[in-house]
């Protein structure tokens, strides 16, 4: 009798599971959380064999080893139902107010927001952008200063007094580039309702035309040349910002993600390389227009301009005369969120996710050392750049992106075809990897992977193959996962780390496979997607959604997208709130007293069918919610 055949027969004696035997077996005191992670990956996937084989590949599921069912729960609310109603729900004991809305003045010279216009380019410049997406918020000790990203704008919302529902003219393509960017606002409390302080010296908009200096390896390389900007080294403006990140050292980081959409070419016969095809540029864009009245956006003109688009942008909150930062060093990719961790050694460690179906997963390891109080302004311009390969035994390797890995001509090439470096080296494809997470109790990461219908059926932009692998282990994988790794010897700059899966997302009313989703999804707290991700000071996880709420066919009693919170010691997940009709969930932050916690919810109506917040016959509007207790106690 081996080792495995052994064990087994005394689960069944004893009435154990695997993994309740395991923790009885295993002192832990002694180990790491990677010799832990480790150990029981490999036992499982032998216990496994042949069992949870999902289209070829084991699914380590961290989560069968958690007990949910016997620890005391540290989610102290009762749980939301899933819902399809027009507004916001959250537990008992809960309330909630709007802080900030799309087309929202940031100062007392710029008109109401117009119901029946929504408003032109001029007053979009002078008011909240559209789409919030990621956020964080600053303090100058006395103050409060949110940043906040407005990551797109739904045409048929923003044009709906056209009769198109497309930018007509001039105005209009003015318009949709001043909803985008960033808002920076100070924002002020009273008698518990948040809400935006006019005219603040702090408010500002960063848009699609604000000056941005490129710093890094690729400052200056012809790749980033352009008829105006000869010199390579400042680009006008920031678009598409999704996720974020902050700095300890109080900067806020803006992540450009889906920056191809923009481009179009006059010259319909115009072939786009395929370096900008790697990244879907194509001769068409969204629907944006912006090429009709910006030729820089025409790439039949300016090949170069895309690739001034992609990177992580670094901006100093508190300061409205600095001029933000494309930060080359963390590679050009659709970047969505910037977690950003200081190791023992002080050495900055941002992980970063590339969202698109069948991309990677990278962190950049700073060069320099983070010093309380010293210069730490250009930390994030030199350093070394890895991308994740994950094993299927439970480890995995961060691979060095350097001309000697990647047989890249320069680290400035590296940091603009990024996404070709990663696939030289051999990354491990993922399913669309969303915002990346810093256990704050421990040495631990996690990442939403949101889903990917093409794993399993067609290679990526790059031409990798994208068979199931161990982190992810469903073919048209329609849910979603949520994947989480600790670093070798808890140094976040170790090149080793072990993996797991906390969560895969499914529905067991529907399946009873793998797409009924792991042990710790249920009837009552099943959802798909997770996109936004962060945890609180308390160590536990906010999971948001961006998925489908069509609530029918796989979806069927999921509702509309939400919000939900694990516990990443027992696998525990409960949901918190459930948004209006046909909004995202994307974007948290808390107050400096941790008794509000502001929450994104993004193009409420994107298909036509909801008036949130404002309800009546009103336009649906994108907006930052505030969310307290009604006896003012802590929130996270
Ligand atoms: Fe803007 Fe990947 O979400
Ligand atoms: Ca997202
Ligand atoms: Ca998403
Ligand atoms: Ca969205």
């Amino acid at each position: 009798m081996d080792r495995l055949q052994d064990i087994e027969m005394r689960i069944a004696d004893h009435g154990l599971s695997f993994d309740e035997w395991d923790e009885l077996q295993s002192p832990r005191t002694a180990e790491t959380d990677f010799d832990r992670v480790v150990d029981r990956a490999m036992s499982r996937r032998g216990f496994l064999g042949g069992l949870a084989v999902f289209g070829g590949a084991a699914a380590l599921l961290g989560t069968s080893a958690l007990t949910p069912a016997r620890a005391a729960s540290r989610l102290g609310f009762d749980a939301v139902s899933a819902n399809t109603l027009d507004t916001i729900t959250v537990p008992d004991g809960y309330r909630w107010h709007a802080v900030a809305t799309w087309g929202e003045p940031l100062w007392s010279d710029a008109p109401a927001f117009d119901q029946a216009t929504r408003g032109t380019g001029a007053s979009q410049e002078r008011a909240f952008g559209d789409n919030n997406d990621g956020m964080a918020l600053f303090s100058d000790g006395t103050r409060t200063v949110l940043a906040v990203n407005n990551e797109y704008t739904n045409r048929s919302i923003i044009y709906g007094a056209r009769a198109t529902g497309l930018p007509e003219n001039a105005d209009d393509v003015r318009k949709g580039k001043a909803a985008h960017g960033i808002s920076v606002m100070e924002i002020a409390e009273t008698d518990g309702t948040w809400g935006i302080v006019k005219d603040s010296t702090y408010n500002r908009r960063i848009t699609a035309d604000t000056p941005i200096e490129i710093t890094g390896p690729a400052r200056g390389h012809d790749l980033l040349k352009t008829e105006a900007d000869p010199s390579g080294t400042t680009a006008l403006g920031t678009w598409n910002n999704c996720g974020n990140g902050r700095t300890p050292w109080g900067t806020y980081l803006a992540c450009e993600e889906n920056f191809n959409g923009y481009f179009s070419s006059s010259d319909a016969s115009y072939t786009p390389s395929a370096e900008l095809s790697r990244y879907g540029v194509k001769t068409e864009d969204w629907g944006y227009a912006w090429a009709t009245a910006d030729e820089r956006f025409d790439i039949s003109k300016h090949p170069n301009e895309p690739n001034r688009a992609g990177y992580v942008v670094e901006i100093d909150p508190l300061d409205p005369t600095s001029t933000p930062k494309k930060r080359t060093a963390l590679g050009r990719f659709k970047h969505e969120n910037a977690e950003l961790v200081v190791d023992n050694s002080g050495h900055v460690v941002v992980y970063m996710g590339d969202d698109e179906r069948g991309e990677f997963l990278y962190k950049f390891v700073s060069e320099g050392a983070y010093s309380i109080g010293g210069d730490n302004a250009d930390l994030l311009d030199s350093g070394t750049l890895y991308v994740a390969r994950f094993h299927d035994d439970g480890t995995g390797d961060w691979l060095a992106l350097t001309p000697e890995t990647t047989g890249m001509a320069s680290q400035a090439e590296i940091s603009v075809h990024t996404r070709q470096a990663a696939s030289a080296v051999g990354a491990t494809t993922m399913d669309r990897p969303e915002w990346v997470a810093a256990n704050p109790k421990k040495a631990e990461i996690y990442c939403c992977l949101t889903n990917n219908k093409n794993r399993g059926v067609k290679p990526n932009a790059g031409g990798d193959d994208t068979s199931v692998n161990g982190p992810n282990p469903r073919e048209k994988n329609n849910y979603g996962q949520i994947v989480r790794w600790m670093p070798e010897n808890g140094d976040h700059t170790a090149t080793g780390f072990a993996w797991d899966l906390f969560v895969l997302a499914g529905n067991p009313t529907v399946h009873s496979d793998a797409y009924a989703g792991s042990e710790n999804v249920t009837a009552d707290n099943m959802f798909n997607s997770p996109d936004g991700l962060a945890f609180d000071s308390t160590g536990l996880m906010w999971i948001q959604t961006d998925g489908n709420y069509s609530n029918e066919g796989d979806f069927a009693g999921m509702g509309n997208n939400q919000m939900l919170i694990g516990d990443p010691e027992t696998g525990e997940i409960k949901r918190f709130l459930v948004g209006p009709n046909e909004c995202e969930v994307t974007g948290i932050t808390w107050s400096p007293d941790r008794r509000t916690v502001f929450v994104g919810i993004q193009h409420p109506g994107e298909k036509g069918n909801s008036h949130f917040p404002g309800g009546g016959a009103s336009v649906p509007r994108s907006c930052v919610i505030a969310i307290r207790r009604e006896d003012g106690g802590l929130i996270g």
